[in-house]
């Protein structure tokens, strides 16, 4: 077990019919002119924008609503919202919705504090002045709402990168699980998949027990969950278990111990989807997951055959591979990149998108030509 440093500030409000808090959650902090920044409308059409604008009149809170993020966020976007939020001297940024809208909203606090927000990213140091962050969660997938990061696409250059650093944890973040159940079916599961994934980046390396058996427990929940919620959307329980392992595998409590994780899949996957802007998240990594497990697991082969045995009753990593793949497929969900609408000839530009992110591995270190290799792997 590695020796770590473990702090989470954001304060976890959970549960159904808690997001009316939210005004007074803000007026707490002292802030009076809040920005609100939202994606293409799911938000009006479930409740959660009235409840929203409704506690924050109760509490006296002037909101200025920015609206149209999209899935995979931009930076046009990001910019665009920065100097509204400037000219207006919004005293913070609330976010409502998934984790999209929430990356760009940390980016939006940070960016009114510097000439060009692209440079944060660029720089890759830790960010440490951002407006005051609230978040009000509607897709449990990312982690963004207890994490201090935030993924953007500069889409001209075809680059998804991170920012990340103290000042992007938000402060505040509500999960009202039951918002979720208006999610069409495959955001479930391409949520279910980001939170495998996310625990997989750190488990892979290994290390102390408690966290090993943490990230399992973890897996299977999400595992289980999602099959109750593929039987039945409006399963509360369900809905609130698999909200909550999404938490807590991106909150810093599923490495602790462990390392700073591997990422490479996660690299792959935002070149993936700054490439093919089409391509969810969570469904580019259900595709790359498996095809770097088979690529990478002999560097580390005791941590890829427990995890086969032990989440998948298999013998082999072959066998747990499949296995995975064949949970996939059975919640709808693609495992090869023809299936995603990705061209062959695309694979290049992918690999090289992917390989720009930095992320190339820490469990075996990537090349480009691994990369592409990767990618060939996981085409048909
Ligand atoms: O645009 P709206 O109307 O909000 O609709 C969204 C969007 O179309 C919809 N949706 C969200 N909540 C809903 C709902 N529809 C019905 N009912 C609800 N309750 O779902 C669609 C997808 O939303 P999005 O925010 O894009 O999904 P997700 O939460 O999976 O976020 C993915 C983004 O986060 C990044 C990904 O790369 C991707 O850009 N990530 C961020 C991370 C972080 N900040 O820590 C880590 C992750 O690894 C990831 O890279
Ligand atoms: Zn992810």
């Amino acid at each position: 077990m590695r020796n770590f440093d473990f702090q989470n500030p954001t304060r976890i409000i959970f549960g159904k019919n808690t997001i009316g808090r939210i005004g007074q959650e803000i007026r707490r902090g002292g802030h009076k002119l809040i920005l609100v920044v939202a994606g293409s409308g799911s938000i009006r059409k479930n409740g959660v924008h009235d409840a929203v604008i409704d506690s924050l009149r109760k509490s006296q809170l002037t909101a200025l609503e920015c609206w149209g993020v999209q899935p995979n966020p931009t930076l046009a976007k990001t910019r665009e919202i920065i100097e509204v939020a400037a000219r207006a001297g919004v005293d913070a940024v609330l976010a409502v919705g998934g984790g999209s809208v929430i990356d760009t909203a940390k980016a939006v606090a940070a960016g009114v504090y510097v000439d060009d927000i692209w440079k944060l990213f660029e720089d890759r140091k830790p960010v440490m002045r951002a407006l005051p962050i609230y978040t009000i969660l509607t897709l449990s997938a990312t982690g963004s709402e207890m994490n201090n990061y935030a993924v953007i696409t500069r889409e001209d250059e075809h680059k998804k990168w991170p920012i990340g650093g103290p000042a992007l944890y938000p402060r505040v973040s509500i999960v009202d699980p039951s918002v979720q159940s208006s999610l069409p079916w495959e955001q479930t599961v391409n949520g279910a998949i980001d939170t495998i994934s996310h625990t997989l980046e750190f488990y892979f390396q290994g290390g102390g027990e408690t966290t090993l058996a943490l990230d399992e427990s973890l897996l299977r929940t999400v595992v289980s969950m999602t099959d109750r919620l593929q039987k039945n959307g409006q399963d509360y329980d369900a809905r609130a278990s698999l909200a909550w392992a999404s938490t807590l595998a991106l909150n810093g409590l599923s490495g602790t111990g462990i390392g700073d994780g591997d990422w490479a899949t996660h690299g792959i996957e935002h070149g993936l989807s700054a490439v093919c802007p089409d391509v969810a998240h969570g469904a580019g990594l259900g595709v790359l997951f498996p095809a770097w497990i088979l690529y990478c697991q002999d560097a580390n082969p005791a941590s890829f055959e427990r995890w086969a045995k032990n989440l998948w009753n298999a013998d082999t990593v072959e066998d747990g591979v499949a296995a995975y793949r064949a949970k996939i497929k059975a919640w709808g969900g693609a495992v090869t990149l023809k299936e995603l609408g990705v061209k062959e000839d695309q694979i290049d530009t992918i690999a090289t998108s992917g390989f720009g992110t930095g992320v190339n591995g820490v469990i075996k270190k990537l090349s480009i030509d691994d990369v592409r290799r990767i990618l060939r792997s996981a085409f048909a």
